[in-house]
């Protein structure tokens, strides 16, 4: 398939002041998103994923010191993890997803397309559901509401941010048909952050790696998961593997470092069974082989 290229994020870099000293949580992160595309973001806790994704919705706290370059002007929309802390109780969900439009100056703020949109995202008796508050909507429902918020901003990216995480798994598998639809139907791209990697094998087309703050591999999601290059990507599938085999939380040796402690070359070299010498040194140059990126000497 050809895609036009929606979104280029260059060697983005975001720093806090802890303790007076600079430290990076996101170091010189680079990559794309078509117009179409599901693009997964995976990797352990603390990676940086949230910071990255909080950044292309310019919604990083003030105290963060961004460098990036992001070549084209985009519209975005964010729906996280935790739907019910993302609405505001005391207001009607109607109002809500009007608001949302309402703010981006749309004139057609009408309530006809906020019933629309929250047809659209499967709410079954939108009038009735549009005078509702936040708390008569179950937890599978308030998810829709903020999906049906994200649409009414018109965004060119939607970026979900663990978006099934805190649902139950008939409610999660409900949730991914629906981003699935839209993204079919009607092209939304969609950044999307999981833990769950057999649910981004699933749903992503690409899928990108990144570990404690650096991207380390890239590839269409097929080509990661069959032929992974960095070693931490073939620890993660690993692992992921292992854990659905026996039943059970399996994690890979170690952990990820506080921000400020991360190794000086590859980061991950300290828990790599592969690591050498100049590991330690130096990161390693990207290495791409059609649309296979990887940060890794040893392939
Ligand atoms: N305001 C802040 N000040 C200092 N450090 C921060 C701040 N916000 C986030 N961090 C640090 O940035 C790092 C990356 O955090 P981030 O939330 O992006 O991780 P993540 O990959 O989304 O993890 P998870 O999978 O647990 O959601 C963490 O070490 C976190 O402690
Ligand atoms: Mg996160």
């Amino acid at each position: 398939m050809q895609y036009d290229r929606l979104l280029d994020v260059n060697d983005l870099t975001i720093k806090y002041n802890i303790e007076g000293n600079p430290v990076s949580v996101v170091d010189g992160v680079s990559f794309f998103i078509n117009t179409g595309e599901i693009v997964a973001l995976v990797g352990e806790s603390g990676c940086g994923k949230t910071q990255v994704a909080l950044s292309l919705a310019g919604l990083l706290n003030k105290t963060a010191h961004v460098k990036h370059q992001v070549s084209n002007d985009i519209k975005t929309a964010m729906i996280f993890q935790d739907p019910l802390n993302a609405l505001n109780p005391v207001m009607k969900v109607g109002k809500q997803i009007l608001e949302g439009i309402r703010n981006k100056d749309e004139v057609r703020s009408k309530k006809k397309e906020v019933i629309s949109l929250l047809e659209q995202v499967g709410i079954d008796e939108p009038e009735k559901r549009y005078n509702q508050y936040p708390h008569e909507f179950s937890g599978g429902m308030r998810q829709r509401a903020l999906i049906a918020m994200a649409l009414a901003q018109k965004p060119d990216l939607l970026i979900a941010d663990e978006p099934t995480t805190a649902l139950d798994v008939t409610i999660q598998a409900q949730i991914i048909v629906l981003l699935r639809e839209l993204n079919e139907k009607h092209g939304l791209s969609i950044l999307f952050i999981s833990h769950d990697l057999s649910l981004v094998k699933s749903f992503a087309h690409r899928t990108m790696v990144m570990y404690a703050g650096k991207l380390v591999e890239s590839a269409s999601t097929k080509t990661l998961f069959n032929t992974p290059k960095h070693p931490y990507t073939k620890s993660l599938l690993q692992v992921a593997s292992l854990a659905k085999e026996n039943d059970s939380f399996i994690t890979i040796n170690g952990s990820v470092p506080d921000p400020r402690y991360y190794p000086s070359g590859c980061p991950f070299h300290p828990r790599c069974d592969v690591a050498e010498e100049v590991c330690s040194n130096t990161f390693p140059k990207l290495i791409s082989d059609q649309g296979h990126n990887w940060n890794c000497i040893l392939e």
